[in-house]
């Protein structure tokens, strides 16, 4: 940070530590002040745009004029630190931590089971404590409210939502359970306990209780601070940008007179999204934060007079207020905001964003705006030349310059109106996702009527997301003035509202006839509800609307997941000492929460460090025609520019090179990379380079581009088996059909992390990588640099999810580093931004299924024929084992006697695709079930039951010749039946179904047959290192890489128990290239199984050594065999290793033996859909999963449920747009949704099938680390069951395939033709 004299000292607190700033510099946020200014890594970065949660921490103001103190939380990464300004900042390091005492937030996440990769904890563990300052008994909707600006990628938030639900008093629960109970008395919630069946992951007697009077008390200096009479200026002068804080009304009319065209910042939620991801950058910034009259709150009987300068949050708090005390028929207005203010961003936003900076940003899909708009708000704006009233209109929403502030005016507050008792208003939304999510279109309408009748003589619309401002249906509104509230009126206000709110096809955000669709489904809506209400006080004055059709006013509820997760208990005769089998916390769970746990970036920055920024191509296929870095390596604090020239030897492998040399042929694509002295500045200069480009045909986006070129990676890939062609010619009736199913982005929470340094001698390197795969990083770094693999020690600690996006693609960038790194000869730190890593690391193949079935009047399938091509995008990465795997998995758990597969991969102009968890078994089997519900139409069928028919029931062999026992399959599939209660829960949804015409439920049940492993042999091979000290202190390594599937805490329990010492005794540091070399990726759910082997082996090797002492010293304890071992010059070291299973599959004959194991699972799920938005709500699902026996089954559970989530997201949230010349749109978390808390089952159950024998994987155990993201396809069909419903009932035919993801667009369109 640069130095101004005429900047003034920023003083704040952190974690009770005076701070005091003497450069503060307007661009820099409070997140990277922690991280890299005073070494507080507890917060992460996830997103940097408001919108994961991964930062956040709690924000303490004192209120001089209330003499109170508010406590709230924040997203770190849009706080400029200089509005911090006499503020207390608590991070998850002042909360608590292993060197004092834990804080009771962290023990309960971190012992409940609510930490995987621990990434998103920190943020979670804030969010939850500053709710707990302000509320030490929270509520029910509390927390969930609370809970929406948190993402988490692993848990699926069951267990996190558990642990923190401890903290609710029982008596104000509001989310029953089905049975009527309340769901947070987990004893009358369990099922009938079945002998040895346990239900119980962890002991909540243990937690230690919350005391409030153990919290950080707020800095008396500061409130000395809030209380002084002067109110000068402050200034902040930073490197580009200049702060101003005016502490008077005076001053601030003033300044914006001065600088007209300097914005005021408040939130910084909608500037700072601007200056982060626009590249908009200001000169000066006014920050009006200290001015009282921005924050009074007037309350008269017309209306609220709110101050702009309060934050969404506090307008909440006030209305929530005001509609308590007052009648409903005044405060509809205030009604209508509020059900937004629940939903809009996520709870740190709406602490931060401003009532006035909201209106003021009139953002496109503003939810507050179309509100206010058409409840005749007013903005008291204020200049020197004195105030001035303007009205929150249609024409101020259109940004109409006669209708707006002018440049030297300040917002000082909106005047609310109560409405008045024939006034009637609405709001509606619909999202992505129910919380944390811009609206695809949001409306605000208010009807007003002459008194005691239903003529209209008022009426307003206006809406969001259908253009770019807030837009009016005014015309038709007026035209309706005089008409009555009847379905006449409705009709033709249709027609006109569509006529006015046009959309051109080519409307940016696409959806085009959905969004259309959506403004009158709104419209509907808005006349079901006013209607129903002038019913309630007429009755007799209007005629009955039926039940069926008031149901779909009812928006879903917002909850959270509640569930019961069973598994086999312990022996009662296992040792106590003994811990597998047991549901251990995960080894890191509690550094996770209290932020202790050190992921690759969250190392101090070393002498002479670098940070590089990368320069990606523009152009999906071009030749690069020049490259000038001039400008760029002129930049301030710009060391070099790394392009393919520098690199001495491999330019990556196959055809995927580190830097693109002459062609590019992705849009992300890597041309070069900018090495300077902070992010910031490489970011900046990386700007700076021009490159030309000469487009390049032909340009392949799609799979279907790809047929049309013939562009393909490898050859085509087929499995067969019995006469297709014959079988064919027999069958009761043939279906062709073909389904989509779109990509998925990886979004672990950590991105693309590597920090290298160079050591002095010999070449030598440390690599410190977020890696799945540490041994290929170590590869593709030698082969770049031309040096023996002997001098790169590559170094894992931990990762911060990873789901198969770190396997091969932190090779590639850890090479780029190493060069800068050889060049520069510093030290580099390349961490990717959350847009570049999105856009630049592909994720999982979208893939197109075409089929043909054969099969029989009762459902039998005789026959099919299948095509898949997956879209590999533009290099070879995994993509041909990923449809080698989509083949040998395609059958899921159908017994098809006669069965064709063919697969290719499609070379396109998309970033290369690679592994993903579920790896090309997510697709493949999706394809089969959807054309088992296909025949299931066709035949007037109950699919269970084609389902069944089909199912493999006696020991057979796979399409690849393999044979298995389907036992457990079937288990999986009665059990999961009965647990759900699925034949009278399916009456129940019909019974429903005949109630309700536009929402609808539905139910489906899905069987799973998923191999674990490897089809190569020498992919199963596993290696381990265990040292045992003099002390008795054991220090276990393996080759497994902890992502937060909880592989270090099973490789403790597997050494515990061979060793038989307790797991204090071991300790597991990092996993790294020279403790354990030729490691394999971890992954293909096999990372336990294999490890655990080899750890097994090092273990029996060292007892084999002890065997004579011990016998010699029966009595002895674990210390006295060890010295006495030492003392005999007996090795206390040893290696242990696994050479894997035999898994070669020979793709000229279709055959292999090339799974150990299968896992078989079923999973029921129930959704009920609104025909008119496409909305769903996830009502239920229960999963049984054969995990045999299970070392852990709190990490094996929580596997089963974060998959599943995963899988829900895949299958129903997780879209990926592109332009047509492939340009990744969706970037980052406020584009692209995975599931939020809401999202989940409401209730989720899960339960382990009874252990039987699995003598390939240790202890009979099995890896579940990727068999769950498949079951998420049964609340997909689950949503295809209530759409057929849908469509039946409207007389329209069925549909047989519906593509994935079946987002909210998919839903309402295939409700109905058009319109209704
Ligand atoms: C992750 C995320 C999710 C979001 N989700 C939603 C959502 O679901 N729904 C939704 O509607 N919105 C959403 N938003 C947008 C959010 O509501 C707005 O960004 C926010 O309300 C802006 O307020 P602010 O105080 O942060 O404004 P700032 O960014 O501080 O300022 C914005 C603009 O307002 C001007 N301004 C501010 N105050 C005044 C004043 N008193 N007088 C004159 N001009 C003024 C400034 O000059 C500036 O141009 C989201 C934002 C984020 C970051
Ligand atoms: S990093 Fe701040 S919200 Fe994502
Ligand atoms: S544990 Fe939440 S993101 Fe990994």
């Amino acid at each position: 940070m640069s130095h101004s004299k005429d900047s003034d000292e920023l003083v704040f607190f952190v974690n009770g530590k005076k701070v005091i700033e003497r450069n503060a510099d307007p661009e820099v946020n409070l997140l990277f002040y922690l991280r890299k200014v005073i070494q507080l890594t507890g917060a992460k970065y996830g997103c940097g745009g408001g919108g994961c949660g991964a930062c956040t921490v709690m924000i303490s103001r004192y209120d001089p004029i209330s003499k109170k103190i508010s406590h709230f939380s924040v997203a770190a990464c849009l706080v400029p630190i200089c509005s911090l300004h006499g503020a207390a900042v608590t991070t998850v390091e002042g909360i608590g931590s292993t060197k004092t005492r834990i804080h009771p937030v962290q023990e309960r996440i971190a012992k409940g089971h609510g930490t995987q990769c621990g990434f998103c904890t920190p943020g979670m563990v804030m969010s939850i404590y500053a709710l707990l300052r302000n509320h030490p008994e929270p509520s029910l909707q509390q927390l969930t409210e609370t809970f929406g600006g948190n993402l988490c990628r692993c848990t699926g938030y069951r267990p996190i939502v558990e642990s923190v639900k401890s903290f609710i008093p029982s008596s104000s629960c509001f989310q029953m359970n089905g049975n009527g109970k309340c769901c947070l008395d987990e004893e009358k919630n369990e099922p009938e306990k079945k002998t040895s069946v346990d239900t119980k992951l962890y002991e909540k007697k243990e937690f230690q209780p919350l005391d409030p009077t153990q919290e950080l008390i707020f800095p008396p200096e500061l409130m000395r601070m809030a209380e002084d009479p002067q109110k000068r200026v402050l200034m902040f002068c930073g490197e580009r940008t200049t702060w101003i804080a005016p502490g008077t009304l005076k001053d601030l009319l003033e300044l914006k007179m001065k600088y007209p065209s300097a914005p005021l910042i408040i939130g910084n939620t909608s500037l700072g999204l601007d200056m982060k991801f626009k590249e908009v950058s200001y000169p000066i910034l006014i920050s009006p934060a200290r001015v009282l009259e921005l924050h009074t709150v007037t309350d008269t009987k017309e209306g609220l007079t709110l101050g702009a300068g309060l934050s969404l949050t506090q307008v909440k708090d006030i209305l929530t207020d005001v509609v308590s005390r007052l009648p409903e028929e005044r405060t509809q207005m205030y009604r209508a905001l509020l059900k937004h203010l629940r939903t809009l961003a996520g709870q740190q936003i709406r602490n931060m964003a401003s009532l006035g900076g909201h209106i003021i940003s009139r953002l496109p899909t503003s939810d507050l705006n179309p509100i206010l708009g058409v409840g005749n708000c007013i903005l008291n704006v204020a200049s020197v030349e004195g105030a001035q009233q303007i009205p929150l209109d249609d024409r101020f929403l259109a940004r109409l310059p006669d209708a707006s502030l002018k440049a030297d005016q300040v917002l000082i507050s909106v005047f609310m109106p109560l409405s008045g008792k024939w006034e009637f208003v609405s709001a509606f939304r619909q999202a992505p996702r129910q919380q944390n999510a811009l609206a695809v279109v949001n409306a605000g309408m208010r009807v007003v009527f002459k008194e005691d009748t239903s003529t209209i003589t008022d009426f307003s619309i206006l809406y969001g997301g259908m253009g770019a401002t807030t837009v009016s249906a005014k015309r038709s509104c007026q035209q309706l003035i005089g008409r009555c509230w009847d379905e006449e009126m409705l009709t033709e206000a249709c027609r006109m509202v569509l006529e006015e709110i046009s959309l051109p096809a080519s409307a940016p955000g696409g959806m085009v006839e959905y969004r259309r669709t959506l403004t009158i489904s709104f419209l509907f809506k808005f006349y079901l509800d006013v209607w129903k209400q002038l019913k309630m006080r007429d009755p007799r004055g209007y005629p009955d609307i039926s039940k069926k059709l008031l149901h779909v006013l009812e928006d879903f509820p917002l909850t959270i997941p509640q569930g019961i997760q069973s598994f086999k208990g312990i022996d009662p005769q296992q040792p106590l000492q003994d811990p597998v089998g047991r549901p251990i916390m995960h080894q890191s769970g509690i550094k996770h929460a209290t932020g202790e746990a050190v992921f690759c970036d969250d190392v101090s920055v070393l002498a002479e460090e670098l940070f590089l920024a990368v320069v990606t191509s523009s152009r999906p296929h071009a030749r690069m025609i020049s490259l000038d870095a001039s400008e760029a390596l002129a930049s301030p604090g710009v060391v070099d520019v790394i392009t393919a020239q520098d690199i001495p030897s491999d330019n990556g492998r196959e055809e995927e090179s580190l830097f693109a040399q002459d062609e590019v042929i992705c849009v992300g694509h890597i041309i070069c990379a900018v090495a300077a002295d902070s992010y910031a500045h490489a970011k900046q200069a990386s700007k700076k380079v021009k490159i030309v480009y000469e487009d390049v045909e032909p340009l392949i986006v799609t799979v279907q581009d790809a047929l049309l070129h013939e562009s393909f990676i490898g050859p085509e890939k087929k499995l067969e088996q019995g006469n297709v062609q014959s079988a064919f010619q027999c069958v009761d009736q043939i279906l062709e059909g073909e389904v989509h199913f779109g990509g998925q982005e990886h979004f672990y929470m950590e991105t693309q992390s590597v920090r290298v340094v160079p050591k002095a001698e010999d070449k030598e390197m440390d690599i410190y990588v977020s890696s799945q795969d540490a041994a290929f990083t170590q590869e593709m770094v030698a082969r770049t640099l031309g040096i023996p693999k002997n001098r790169i020690n590559c170094h894992v600690k931990r990762v911060g999810g990873a789901f198969g996006g770190k396997a091969s693609k932190p090779g590639l960038l850890a090479s780029v580093a190493a060069v800068a790194a050889q060049k520069t000869g510093c030290p580099i730190r390349f961490i990717l931004e959350r847009g570049d890593d999105m856009l630049v690391t592909g994720g999982r193949h979208p893939l197109l299924g075409k089929y043909k079935i054969g099969f029989m009047n009762d459902g039998k399938i005789k026959a099919a024929d299948i095509q898949f091509y997956i879209n590999g995008g533009c290099t070879p990465d995994d993509s041909e084992l990923v449809i080698e795997y989509a083949l040998l998995k395609l059958e899921n758990a159908y017994k098809i006697p006669n069965l064709r597969v063919r697969g290719r991969v499609c070379k396109t102009n998309l970033p290369s695709n690679t592994a993903f968890r579920g790896f090309g078994f997510p697709q493949g089997a999706f394809v089969t079930e959807t054309w088992v519900s296909a025949v299931a139409a066709k035949c007037h069928l109950p699919p269970e039951k084609v389902r069944e028919l089909n199912m493999y029931k006696t020991i057979d062999r796979t399409i690849h010749k393999q044979e298995f026992d389907p036992e457990n399959l079937i288990k999986c599939w009665e059990t999961c039946m009965e647990n759900s209660s699925y034949y009278s829960r399916k009456k129940a949804v019909e019974e429903f179904n005949q109630q309700s015409f536009w929402k609808k439920r539905g139910i489906a049940i899905i069987p799973m047959k998923f191999s674990v492993g490897f089809p190569r042999t020498f992919y199963n091979q596993a290696a381990a290192l265990v040292h045992v000290y003099t002390d008795g202190s054991v220090l276990v390594a393996h080759g497994g890489v902890e992502l937060g599937q909880g592989i270090n805490t099973k490789m403790m329990q597997v050494a515990s128990r061979e060793l038989k010492i307790p797991m204090s005794y071991i300790h597991l540091d990092e996993m790294n290239t020279v403790t354990v070399p030729n490691t394999v990726a971890t992954g293909g759910s096999t990372g336990a199984d294999v490890n655990g082997r080899a750890v097994q082996n090092a273990c029996q090797t060292l007892m084999k050594r002890l065997e004579p002492i011990v016998s010699q010293n029966p009595n002895g304890t674990w210390e006295d065999w060890v010295n006495e071992a030492f003392t005999q010059s007996i090795s206390l070291s040893a290696t242990g290793y696994f050479r894997g299973y035999k898994a070669d599959m020979d793709w000229e004959k279709g055959e292999g033996d090339i799974y150990p194991y299968f896992v078989f699972g079923a999973a029921c799920s129930e959704v009920e859909i609104d025909c008119l938005t496409g909305a769903h709500k996830n009502i239920r699902t229960d999963i049984v999963m054969d995990g045999s026996f299970s070392i852990n089954p709190a990490v094996d559970i929580g596997q089963i449920e974060g998959a599943f989530v995963q899988g829900l997201g895949l299958y129903t949230l997780e879209e990926l747009k592109y332009s047509p010349e492939g340009v990744l749109y969706t970037r980052g978390p406020n584009q692209y949704k995975i599931p939020s808390v809401t999202d989940i089952p409401e209730e989720f159950h899960v339960s382990l099938l009874a252990p039987t024998q699995n003598p390939k994987a240790i202890y009979s155990s099995k890896g579940l680390g990727e068999a769950g993201i498949f079951l998420g396809s049964s609340v997909f069909f689950a949503i295809a069951d209530a759409v057929a419903a849908a469509r039946k009932e409207r007389g329209l035919p069925p549909i047989w395939a519906m593509n994935s993801p079946v987002t909210a667009e998919l839903i309402r369109m295939a409700c109905s033709t058009s319109g209704f």
